[in-house]
């Protein structure tokens, strides 16, 4: 089949394996502290225990991309003393766990807009990114004043500033070079805590054909027997790509021909 479209969701992987890349819409912080008589923030507190839980569980199983999302570009919208909260949080986070991030080999990348970030938290975000570079184990993607659709404008933006001639015409693979996630598969699982069963502007591109896993569990009580549970569910899947289901029983080397 060679004259499919070019996509880059034509190999199918192996499903037994441990998915490749994880991507995590961390919801439901809110809600875990008010069930608890407390406020809002301290679920945000809470949840970032929780990250840390699955960055070392993913570490374990050796997923090699984990991505989360910690703040949207819609995120803005809320009460300024929530918003101000989240951007300390997320700088003294940075600041804290930095150093074992790399002892542990873990690559740290944020993708987003930075331009709304203050110049102190901008620089942290830098020295963090650069300090773990090299780090081969597992590359986590923090999403911070990300979205889906921004991400798609900034990269027409950028190739057309770069290659103006793209104007007249462009591919998928011209564009997705540059994506915020250029460098990484595409996720084979999306979790998404909280009970909502929405992409809320995460990555739309990329989340094309990915598998989706919805759960009521608050994040801030997400740990390693709900990521387990995530990844069980996944391996029961069957990832056809637009194929049939009778194709796919057939020789793998096969399915893997037109890729
Ligand atoms: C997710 O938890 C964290 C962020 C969006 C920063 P929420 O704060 O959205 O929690 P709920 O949805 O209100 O419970
Ligand atoms: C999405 O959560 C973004 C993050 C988890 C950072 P929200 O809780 O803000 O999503 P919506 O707006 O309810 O869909
Ligand atoms: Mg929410």
């Amino acid at each position: 089949m060679a004259n499919l479209p070019p996509s880059s969701t034509r190999i199918i992987p192996d499903i037994a394996r441990i998915p490749r890349h994880i991507a995590i819409i961390m919801d439901g912080n809110g809600r875990w502290a008010k069930q608890r008589f407390m406020p809002r923030v301290m679920g945000h507190q809470r949840g970032v225990d929780a990250l840390r839980e699955v960055v070392k569980s993913c570490r374990e199983l050796n997923v090699e991309y984990l991505t989360v999302f910690a703040f949207s570009s819609e995120n803005w919208r809320r009460p300024a003393d929530e918003v101000s909260f989240l951007m300390a949080l997320f700088h003294k986070m940075l600041e804290r766990e930095v150093t074992k991030l790399h002892q542990n080999n873990i690559r740290l990348k944020i993708i987003g807009d930075r331009i709304r970030f203050d110049s102190k938290l901008r620089q942290t975000m830098q020295d963090a990114e650069q300090l773990t570079a090299g780090n081969t184990a597992l590359t986590l993607t923090i999403a911070a004043n990300y979205g889906g659709r921004w991400d798609v404008m900034q990269a027409v933006q950028a190739m057309l500033r770069e290659h103006p001639k793209l104007a007249q015409g462009f591919t998928e693979e011209d564009l997705s070079q540059y994506l915020s996630m250029s460098d990484a598969p595409e996720p084979d699982l999306f979790i998404r805590t909280g009970g909502e069963q929405r992409i809320s502007n995460f990555m739309l591109w990329q989340l094309a054909y990915t598998e989706l896993y919805f759960t009521d569990v608050l994040w801030p009580t997400f740990g390693r027997k709900e990521l387990d549970a995530a990844i069980a569910s996944y391996q029961k899947r069957e990832r056809r790509f637009g194929r049939t289901s009778d194709q796919l029983a057939g020789d793998p080397l096969e399915r893997k021909a037109d890729a």
